[in-house]
């Protein structure tokens, strides 16, 4: 049976050098949502990109003085962020490798989309684990409730993998996100639609304290 997880991961793998070109740039609502992000966690705050890609926000987060912890599935992503000086890790962001609440912030852009429905109450509870007391949850996803496979986009490097070249897609009503966020003991201080080439939630949710 094909594993959704691994088989967006070597998507991801052939696409990295296109994607990274075509989203070199952060649209301005992405911008202000990262402003917003940073300012939550304060200067210095340590902050997990989860999901990281080529690295574009990593690096927005570093010049504004936070630390970055990044992390990625795809071996070629992380190729790419670390060639570009961000400090990053492969890894599966459903399971981080962080210690309980060492983390003042996790910053998560268009990845929590490629976990199946089914994983995903457990990885926001993992993602509140990292988290410290008043530590805040960045997340863009995007909206509705279907699911289900898209052929990239992207221009594909040459590979092992035979034509057409896919990634897995997991979309969420706002409802049922914030009440999976609630789920986690995540509180949620801020959620905006935004309207791009897909329509996306950004959303900003803090710890107790
Ligand atoms: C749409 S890209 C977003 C990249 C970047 N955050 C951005 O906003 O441009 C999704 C990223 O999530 C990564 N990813 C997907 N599933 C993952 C997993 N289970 N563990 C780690 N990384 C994953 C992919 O390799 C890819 O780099």
């Amino acid at each position: 049976m094909t594993d959704p997880v691994a088989t967006t991961l070597a998507a991801y793998d052939l696409v990295a050098g296109d994607y990274a070109t075509r989203n070199a740039a952060a649209t301005a609502d992405h911008v202000a949502h990262q402003e917003e992000f940073a300012a939550l966690v304060g200067a210095g705050g340590l902050v997990a990109d989860a999901g990281c890609g080529p690295g574009r926000d990593a690096l927005w987060f570093a010049a504004r003085g936070l630390r970055v912890a990044a992390l990625d599935g795809s071996r070629a992503m992380v190729t790419r962020a670390a060639a570009a000086g961000v400090p990053v890790a492969r890894a599966d962001l459903r399971a981080l490798p962080v210690r309980d609440g060492a983390l003042d912030g996790l910053w998560s852009s268009a990845s929590l989309l490629h976990v199946p429905r089914p994983q995903v109450p457990a990885v926001l509870r993992d993602w509140r684990r990292c988290l410290r007391a008043g530590g805040v949850l960045g997340l863009t996803t995007s909206t509705g409730g279907d699911e289900g496979w898209e052929v990239v986009p992207y221009d594909v490097a040459a590979g092992p993998l035979a034509a057409p070249v896919q990634r897995w897609f997991v979309h969420h009503d706002r409802d049922p996100l914030l009440a999976l966020l609630a789920g986690a003991g995540l509180t949620v201080t801020s959620v905006a639609e935004r309207i791009g080439a897909r329509r996306w939630l950004q959303v900003l949710a803090v710890t107790p304290v």
